[in-house]
């Protein structure tokens, strides 16, 4: 936890509630250890919608849905959500959840790992939340800068690592290693490309929002 528990918990306490088949499908996930976003990224996705209002989402991590459905939930204009998940457990469930949730008709889930369906997608998307395996950010990036719009918005998830990120390399075990190496190089790419603005928060385990300088 990289913010002060309390302080976090009393934050969302503030925050909004969720619709009702968000809490039920945020409670099965947390009961089966799925990861999804944390209310902190919750309360401050819900802004980001409002206020960015995007007509085409693309997210890279589904896992039950919880997050694609939140987003399709919050966007007050009726927008196309594609998600992309490899994980074939996973799959069937967001499937079911996005019925459940009667969101299945915005809802575009591509299965298969995000390396190779990036490279396939074209077209551009207002919105993109990257929530997958941290080591692979790095890798995405080209095609997600290709695929987002000039006035689009990239979300990153999970960035600082529990704070570990702060820490010498020496100081990581080594079978982290990779993964902080490759975080500390993509943090530093959406920080350091000149045709790139971004600020990176201590929301949750860390964010990056980014968007085109123009
Ligand atoms: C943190 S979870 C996503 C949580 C979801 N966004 C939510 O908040 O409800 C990350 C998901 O990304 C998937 N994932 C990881 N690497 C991937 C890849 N290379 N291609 C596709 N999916 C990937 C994992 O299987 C996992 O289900």
């Amino acid at each position: 936890m990289i913010v002060d528990e309390r302080l976090t918990t009393y934050i969302n306490s503030l925050g909004s509630s969720n619709t009702e088949i968000l809490d039920i499908i945020e409670k099965e996930a947390l009961q089966s250890f799925v990861p999804i976003i944390r209310k902190e990224m919750q309360s401050f996705l819900k802004l980001l919608l409002q206020m960015k209002r995007p007509k085409r989402i693309l997210e890279v991590g589904t896992a039950v849905g919880f997050s694609t459905i939140l987003m399709a939930e919050y966007d007050p204009v009726k927008c196309d959500i594609t998600t992309i998940e490899n994980y074939e457990k996973r799959i069937p469930i967001a499937k079911e959840n996005f019925k459940r949730a009667k969101k299945e008709e915005q809802i575009t889930l591509l299965e298969g790992d995000a390396t190779e369906i990036l490279k396939q997608l074209d077209g551009k998307f207002d919105m993109i939340f990257m929530d997958a395996a941290k080591g692979q950010y790095i890798n995405f990036l080209p095609d997600v800068l290709r695929l987002l719009d000039k006035d689009g918005v990239l979300i990153s998830d999970n960035v600082l690592q529990d704070g570990d990120i702060i820490e010498s390399h020496f100081m990581i075990d080594r079978r982290n290693r990779t993964i902080y190496k490759r975080m500390r190089s993509y943090l530093y790419e959406l920080t350091h490309n000149e045709k790139l603005v971004t600020s990176v928060m201590p929301i949750g385990d860390g964010i990056t929002v980014t968007t085109f300088k123009t």
